[in-house]
């Protein structure tokens, strides 16, 4: 796809609009991520929902810091997909009838998550460097590295937590 010249202010403002969506984004996951971790009865699940807490304050803090270089503050614009993942992710844990189901709705809802954040930072990064900003794309190539991570590290917990639910 060629962007000209004249679509690149456009772009740009695309570009700084969908970083805000991404802030709130990450600040909702925040948010959520603790009771994700309450949630957890299987002890891996709950470290793997821990440290990728960890990691999503991470995100806020380099989202926060691309934002302000950019725009000179950090203003946030309602990322209504994950406000949506998120209610899907709390309706479905009540519903979980024993703890093997409940770790496994979890999983699930954590890589529904993850896959958003993905497809999310997969775009902010081909835009920085459609937009020649280096240092954003490294930023961004590295926080979409540490959702991909997550996602295998969900995938590999859920092999054991699928079978323990089945038994
Ligand atoms: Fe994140
Ligand atoms: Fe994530």
């Amino acid at each position: 796809m060629k962007i000209f010249s004249a679509n690149i202010e456009d772009l740009r403002t695309l570009y700084i609009s969908n970083l805000k969506k991404a802030l709130d984004m990450e600040q909702k996951i925040t948010d959520a991520l603790p009771k994700m971790i309450d949630k957890s009865t299987d002890p891996q699940l709950a470290t793997a929902f821990r440290d990728h807490l960890r990691q999503t304050e991470g995100h806020v803090a380099s989202v926060e810091g691309l934002l302000r270089r950019i725009t000179g503050d950090a203003d946030t614009i309602t990322c209504k997909a994950i406000s949506g993942l998120i209610t899907e992710a709390e309706d479905s844990i009540k519903d979980a009838s024993d703890s093997s189901i409940r770790d496994i709705t979890l999983i699930a809802c954590g890589q529904q998550v993850e896959h958003h954040e993905i497809a999310v930072y997969g775009t902010l990064r081909t835009w920085a460097n459609i937009l020649g900003l280096t240092e954003d794309a490294r930023v961004l190539d590295s926080i979409l590295s540490e959702e991909k991570q997550a996602d295998v590290l969900f995938s590999s917990i859920s092999d054991g937590v699928n079978l323990q639910a089945a038994a």
